[in-house]
């Protein structure tokens, strides 16, 4: 299958993500302006969802309906994916009746799979192992804050888990440093750390991981699909809790990140998302700026008239 996917940050050059968060700049840009902007009219996004979400489907659904398209929410609930069907049989027939599909689901191989199967771009909303859109709207949100990031230093503080696994990818492509801080046992994708070799150190102390670092971000200590480890997690994360003080030892124009949702006295303090330093909301705002640049890019344009 020939189609272009979007299943990690892997998928694309630096020089194709720089221009992602750029576009997602302009997009914002011309909405702010109340620009129509139709280039995808009459095409349709498939949005399937095993795990829930708000802000991952709010954004590529509005998103399409900005672009002139349609987007079709798909439950494993109500679709035959939840009694079985087998997913390159579901993805040959999605992929001929849609011009994209987006995959929020558990195990990754589900999305190379249907990718593999499909003759139209996936897209990755999330899965256990990689949430490469959230990435986008993380880089877009600190090039608007600070400029390029290009050289600096982030900090990943907490559980070595999907969204730190995406951080070291942009790490790689898009040439910084990064620390995480995580207790032993929760490290991130080994593979990955191998790849990303001096760029990435993993260290146990949340405070030597911020120490002048310029982007710190962080996210719950059970994700979606670890419910039953929640109480066990719960005790063994509490050092890497996020405050104001821990941020004091970063960088002194450090940027917080949280890509949402957050638990107030868990993984970071009941005070930090007011804190001047954070940028969460923009971040949240940006999925849908950038996620339209990923749909512009990745989907063919309008048909032509008859
Ligand atoms: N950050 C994020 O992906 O949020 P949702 O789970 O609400 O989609
Ligand atoms: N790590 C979290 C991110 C949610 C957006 C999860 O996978 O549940």
């Amino acid at each position: 299958m020939s189609a272009r996917h979007f299943l990690s940050f892997k998928d694309c050059t630096p020089d194709e993500l720089n221009g992602l968060i750029r576009r997602g700049m302009e997009l914002k840009d011309l909405r702010n302006r109340g620009v129509l902007f139709e280039p995808l009219k009459n095409r349709v996004l498939g949005m399937i969802f095993e795990k829930a979400s708000t802000r991952t489907r709010l954004s590529f659904e509005a998103g399409m309906i900005q672009l002139g398209g349609q987007a079709i929410f798909l439950s494993p609930r109500d679709t035959q994916l939840g009694r079985g069907e087998p997913i390159c049989d579901a993805a040959r027939v999605m992929s001929r009746m849609l011009d994209a599909v987006m995959i929020r689901t558990f195990a990754h191989s589900t999305l190379t799979e249907f990718a593999a199967n499909s003759r139209v771009p996936v897209i990755n909303g999330l899965s256990d192992d990689l949430h490469p859109c959230q990435l986008l709207a993380d880089m877009q949100t600190y090039q608007e804050h600070r400029g390029s990031i290009k050289g600096k230093t982030a900090a990943w503080i907490g559980d070595g888990n999907n969204m730190c696994n995406s951080y070291i990818e942009a790490a790689i492509q898009l040439d910084f440093q990064l620390r995480v801080a995580c207790p032993e046992g929760y490290e991130p994708d080994a593979r990955l750390l191998e790849e990303a070799g001096d760029r990435v150190q993993v260290v146990r102390d949340p405070r030597e991981a911020v120490a002048g670092a310029h982007l710190v971000s962080t996210d719950v200590w059970a994700s979606m699909g670890q419910e039953d480890e929640a109480a066990e997690r719960m005790a063994l994360f509490r050092p890497y809790q996020v405050d104001r003080a821990l941020l004091d030892a970063a960088a002194e124009d450090v940027l917080f990140l949280h890509c949402l949702p957050a638990h107030r006295g868990e993984e970071i303090s009941e005070d930090l998302l007011d804190d001047p330093r954070s940028a969460v909301w923009d971040q949240a705002e940006n999925r849908l700026h950038v996620q339209k640049a990923l749909l512009e890019f990745l989907v063919e344009p309008a048909y032509h008239h008859a």
